[in-house]
């Protein structure tokens, strides 16, 4: 009881989630660890390929602290990603070089018999010993956040077999045969909730869960695969650890966002590119949330002056509200790292 009462005061990074507004506002980046650093590029050639430095705690590990030595973010990110999970419960993936993901899709319930639960064992216990370490090894004042990918859109990547633009694969089996789709849904539920159980476990402070390609569905298709499922795993992750915070992502969600937040229960609310600054004040004032965002990455490509005043204007916009500085969506590898050490600065010296 002592121990976790002197974390949170320590980590100024969960104040907001205690209901105090910080300024200036606790800063993270989504993918801080990643291309854009020649010392990860070093590392993921150490480990000889990206599925191999997920499932390599040491150097997994080692990734997640390159970002937090450079700039002192007020929190940490697991490094791994949202397709461990298919992966772990049995389908083949690979990342090539200069590609994105690669798997062998599943396209009905037939194909989903290659897929279990009971498979996932080895890999997660990889992860989870990476979280160990990272608790063990992170200055004391740094939050770690541990993450999934929401089932709707590990989803789309397993029907599709990559990455897509419009989630076609998954939208129209979820159309076609709802039922049939619902159990591919119900068991990636079932399996996050045992692998963010497990992170907290390991030592992750706070959650997040990627719902990146949310925004791809209509709202009654909305609710049923991106509220629901997300809803589930947060009411399970509340009865076992009613105090670790989620915050969910679901870009593209425009003006569903509200209603996500009051019907999952998710703590904390990551808002987009897209979202205007004021609707990022605004919209969530009658909800029990903290509010995440949301600079666009590529303004952090280009730097400079237009950057600062956009970052000016978030920060005034969220003065005083209980919010955390991050990027709309992720860094892509052509950032400039100072770049991102001048984002920190400018958000340090406050309004
Ligand atoms: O934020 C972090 O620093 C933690 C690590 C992290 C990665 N992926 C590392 C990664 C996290 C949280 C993710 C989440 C993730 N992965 C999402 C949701 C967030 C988002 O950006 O929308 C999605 C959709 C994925 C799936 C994925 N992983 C794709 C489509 C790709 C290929 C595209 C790309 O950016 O290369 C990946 C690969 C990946 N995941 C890389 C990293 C650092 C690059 C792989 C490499 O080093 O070659």
């Amino acid at each position: 009881m002592q121990k976790s009462e002197t974390t949170t005061i320590e980590r100024r990074f969960l104040a907001p989630f205690h209901g105090k507004a910080v300024s200036p506002p606790p800063i993270w980046l989504m993918r801080q660890a990643g291309r854009y650093l020649p010392e990860y590029r070093a590392t993921r050639a150490e480990a000889g390929g990206f599925l191999n430095l997920c499932y390599t705690p040491k150097l997994a590990a080692e990734v997640t602290l390159q970002p937090i030595r450079r700039y002192g973010f007020d929190a940490a990110i697991l490094f791994s990603d949202i397709l461990v999970v298919p992966d772990a419960l049995g389908q083949q993936l690979t990342f090539a070089e200069g590609e994105g993901p690669r798997l062998d899709p599943v396209r009905d319930v037939a194909d989903l018999g290659r897929l279990a639960v009971s498979n996932t064992a080895s890999k997660y216990a990889l992860v989870w010993e990476t979280v160990q370490r990272l608790r063990q090894d992170l200055p004391k004042e740094t939050a770690l956040i541990g993450f999934c990918g929401a089932p709707w859109t590990v989803a789309t990547y397993m029907v599709q077999g990559e990455g897509s633009t419009d989630q076609a694969k998954a939208r129209l089996w979820a159309y076609r045969d709802p039922a049939g789709f619902q159990a591919l849904i119900d068991l990636l539920v079932e399996t996050s909730i045992t692998y963010l159980d497990g992170q907290v476990k390991a030592g992750a402070d706070v959650l997040q869960i990627f719902d990146t390609w949310a925004g791809s569905l209509p709202d009654d298709q909305f609710d049923r695969w991106v509220v629901e499922p997300t809803k589930a795993i947060r009411a399970a992750l509340k009865t076992k650890h009613p105090n670790v915070p989620v915050i969910g992502f679901p870009r593209g969600a425009g003006p569903m966002a509200g209603w996500y937040v009051s019907e999952t229960g998710v703590n904390g609310i990551g808002c987009d590119t897209a979202t205007p600054p004021w609707v990022m004040s605004e919209a969530f004032e009658d909800e029990d949330v903290v509010v995440q965002g949301n600079l666009d990455p590529l303004l952090l490509v280009s730097g400079g002056a237009q950057m600062d005043e956009r970052i000016d204007e978030i920060l005034e916009e969220m003065d005083g509200k209980r919010f955390i500085f991050n990027l709309g969506h992720g860094i892509v590898p052509e950032t400039p790292p100072e770049h991102v050490a001048q984002l920190v600065a400018r958000v340090r010296a406050g309004v």
